[in-house]
Formats: structure tokens, C-alpha cells, sequence
């Protein structure tokens, strides 16, 4: 299916849409704590959501029961808040925030440390986020979607970590979820051609372990299929002539 391209104007709307979403993803990333339980995450999110002026394009999605997915440990993503679930010191936490705002959607995340986890975690949350920076460096006119896939299975390979190959990025703009589909492996030279007013996800999945994963009966939550710690790392982007434009930008 055709990707579309943005023109001027709806490039502002997905900029505002994409710098709410970031700004959430900050702020309710300040207050997390070990003690706390990820409904109130969920919480904070809706909160903070709409005293920016937008609504969460994850609730009621497809019947998801949330405002935001909260996926910890060897959770890989889709991990639905609960009352029943607390932070514990040592956990690693991704918060997945997508805000709908002036008709037009960002998407973001980034996994957080509670407290301090050992070593293990902390190289597959590093490796999470150079792997995300590895495919966004891929963007820009001309680039292929295999480009992506390819920059960052190579890095996760050389560090000893594994791609989920489940479930990838995807278009995003008047809807969360539009093609293509973005896939986190790949090979460099093939898949459809990116140019400038593209917009969409990079998010790739991380595992210390293997690249299997398995759905809950929950019908959501993806787990590792051996247990390993997951981490993800997730940005809207605007392909431009000479490289992106990182819609939901925050310090990484
Ligand atoms: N924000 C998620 C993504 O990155 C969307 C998950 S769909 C949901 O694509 F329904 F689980 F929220
Ligand atoms: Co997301
Ligand atoms: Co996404």
C-alpha cells in the first residue's frame, strides 16, 4: 500500500502531536518510583495527556484496556497497567506514550531504570536505545525501509542481543498505526523507498536472550519466549532530503 507523505501543515500538526506525547513521556518518567504500580502510570498518563490538549491513541485501540502500555522486565511491549503490578528497585520499565492531537498522532518511548539494575539490564537498555539511533540515522530521501532493519540487527548482533522480529515500527500520521510496515531487521538496498514527508516509527525490541517471543493470554502482553530481559526505544519521525526530523525529541 501506498505510504503517504505529509504536506507543510499536517507536518505542524504531527510535530505538536509528537512534542505532547514526548513532554508526557517526560514527565510521567520524572515521577516513577519503585512502590509504584503501573495503573498509576496509567494514570499519570491520562492526566498529563489531557492537560496538554490531546487524548491517548492506545485506549480503547483495538479494545486495549489502557492509556499506555507499561512493559517491564521480559515484557517486549504491549504490557497493560495494572493495580496488581508494582516497580520494584532493580526493575526496567518501557513506557510506550501516544498522544492524538489536532487529527494527528505521536508515538514514543523509552525504558526506564528503577533504581539499579545489574549489568545485564543496563547493556540491554543501552544497546535498545543505540539500536533506535542506529535506524534513525538510516533516514532520508532515497534510504530503502531494509536500511533500517539492517543498521539495527547488525548492532544488536555485535553486542550480543537479539531483535524481535514480531512486530516492528509502522506509518503513522492521521492514524497511530499506517503502512508500511517497519521492520528491525532487515537488509540494506531492499523494501520500499523512503522519501521527504514520510512519517513513521522506529521502536526496535531488544532481547538479552533469544528473539522468540509469546502473547499472553491476555491477548497483549509479548514476552520473551526464554524470559531474558526486553528493552525498547521508540520516536515519530519525518523523513527530509538529507536525513529526519525526530518528532518527539527528548534527551536520550
Ligand atoms: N504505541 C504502540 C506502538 O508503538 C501501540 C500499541 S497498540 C496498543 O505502536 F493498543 F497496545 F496500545
Ligand atoms: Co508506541
Ligand atoms: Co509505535
Amino acid at each position: 500500500m501506498a505510504i503517504e507523505r505529509l504536506g507543510p501543515d499536517q507536518q505542524a500538526r504531527m510535530r505538536r502531536a509528537g512534542a505532547a506525547a514526548a513532554a508526557t513521556l517526560a514527565a510521567v518518567g520524572g515521577q516513577l518510583r519503585a512502590g509504584m504500580t503501573t495503573a498509576e502510570i496509567d494514570r499519570l498518563v491520562r492526566a498529563d495527556t489531557a492537560r496538554r490538549g490531546g487524548r491517548s491513541s492506545q485506549l480503547g485501540y483495538r479494545g486495549f484496556p489502557a492509556a499506555v502500555c507499561t512493559s517491564r522486565n521480559d515484557v517486549v511491549c504491549h504490557g497493560i497497567p495494572s493495580a496488581r503490578e508494582r516497580l520494584r528497585p532493580g526493575d526496567i520499565i518501557n513506557v510506550d506514550v501516544t498522544t492524538a492531537l489536532g487529527g494527528y498522532h505521536g508515538d514514543t518511548s523509552r525504558t526506564f531504570l528503577i533504581g539499579e539494575p545489574g549489568p545485564e539490564a543496563r547493556h540491554v537498555v543501552e544497546v535498545a536505545a543505540r539500536c533506535l539511533q542506529a535506524g534513525i540515522s538510516q533516514l532520508r530521501d532515497g534510504a530503502r525501509l531494509g536500511d533500517i532493519g539492517a543498521a539495527i540487527s547488525e548492532l544488536a548482533r555485535a553486542e550480543g542481543c537479539s531483535v524481535v522480529r514480531d512486530i516492528g515500527g509502522h506509518g503513522i500520521g492521521r492514524h497511530m498505526h499506517m503502512p508500511p510496515h517497519v521492520s528491525h531487521v532487515g537488509q540494506s538496498g531492499t523494501g520500499a523507498r523512503l522519501r521527504a514527508g514520510m512519517a513513521l516509527t522506529i521502536e526496535p525490541m531488544i532481547n538479552l536472550g533469544g528473539a522468540e517471543v509469546v502473547e499472553l493470554d491476555d491477548g497483549w502482553t509479548i514476552r520473551t519466549a526464554d524470559g531474558s530481559l526486553s528493552a525498547q526505544f521508540e520516536h515519530t519521525l519525518l523523513v527530509t532530503q538529507n536525513g529526519c526530523e525526530v518528532m518527539t525529541p527528548q534527551p536520550f
